[in-house]
């Protein structure tokens, strides 16, 4: 499993953050450039940050988002768009589904529909309370950049062997770990989790630490077009990436900057990658 890098010995990256629409950020950003584009958009639920439109709206505001991502991305690069449900009256629109024709229009290939599973959240009265959602990963050409061995996971029998034919005896599975699916469980952001700010919809930094990990290597450039406080910033640097965001609200992206000060100075904390998840049914929740 992929250990953490000590932060006394974070490599030198370049950060690029800014207080601006992400449409006229990418205007500065040259052609084929960015590695990695991960990103949470709004969900077009009137949040703090947006404002509800009608869906045609919003997916019109996304296509054209994406329209300009595909030209700053690198042609071995991808894009990990990360959404939920938009709920209408109580009806959901999962909006991986409907922004899926806007991703194909563009050629890109989807390679996994990744399910972050998370404990917490509302919970519902006239239907099933969600507690998942999904990260279509997107690559601009078959000749893509992916490296599985940082990513992956202890296996379950580790000492597992072939029990007959030609490699008898000898370890079945690999012993770096296994592949880790694509159903992910990391806890999301609430009150009590370590990364928690006053942004009401932030992802994990652990999650965006697998993509990074798995689709660039060091030196590559990630772009996050709706930083919000800057986790995605956060994971690339992490890791010896240079890091670009934008955000159109300034208290965000100040935060996005405090963090990542605190990350040059070793201070930030982040929830580690490969900490178990917390399971009241184990002894002392399975820590
Ligand atoms: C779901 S949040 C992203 C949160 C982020 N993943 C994090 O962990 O902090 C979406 C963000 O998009 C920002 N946003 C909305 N419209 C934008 C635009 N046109 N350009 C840049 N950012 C925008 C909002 O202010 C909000 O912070």
């Amino acid at each position: 499993m992929q250990a953490h890098l000590p932060l006394t010995s974070l490599p030198e990256t370049k950060s690029v953050i800014a207080c601006e629409d992400n449409l006229s950020f990418m205007e500065k950003l040259s052609d084929e450039a960015i590695k990695l584009i991960v990103t949470s958009p709004p969900y077009n639920l009137g949040k703090e940050y947006e404002s509800r439109g009608t869906l045609d709206a919003y997916l019109e505001s996304q296509r054209k988002v994406v329209g300009e991502c595909m030209r700053v991305l690198h042609p071995q690069g991808s894009i990990c768009w990360q959404v939920g449900n938009y709920v209408n009256n109580g009806a959901i629109v999962p909006l991986d589904t409907v922004l899926y024709p806007i991703f194909r229009e563009q050629s890109l290939k989807l390679r996994n529909r990744i399910v972050w599973r998370f404990g917490h959240g509302l919970h519902c009265s006239k239907r099933l309370s969600g507690r998942y959602e999904t990260i279509n990963w997107w690559t601009k050409s078959d000749d893509y950049t992916w490296n599985l061995d940082p990513i992956r996971v202890p296996s379950k029998y580790p000492d597992k062997r072939h029990f007959k034919g030609p490699n008898v005896g000898k370890l079945s599975g690999n012993p770096k770990g296994k592949n880790p699916s694509d159903v992910w469980e990391f806890p999301n952001v609430k009150n009590n989790h370590v990364e928690k700010t006053v942004h009401p919809c932030q992802y994990p930094v652990e999650l965006v630490e697998r993509l990074v990990l798995s689709m660039t290597e060091a030196g590559d450039a990630v772009f996050d077009p709706f930083m919000g406080v800057g986790s995605s910033i956060i994971a690339a640097l992490m890791h010896g990436r240079d890091a670009f965001g934008c955000d159109t609200v300034s208290e965000y992206v100040e935060i996005a900057r405090e963090r990542v000060a605190k990350l040059r100075a070793g201070t930030l904390k982040t929830r580690p990658m490969g900490k178990p998840v917390y399971d009241p049914a184990l002894p002392s929740g399975g820590h």
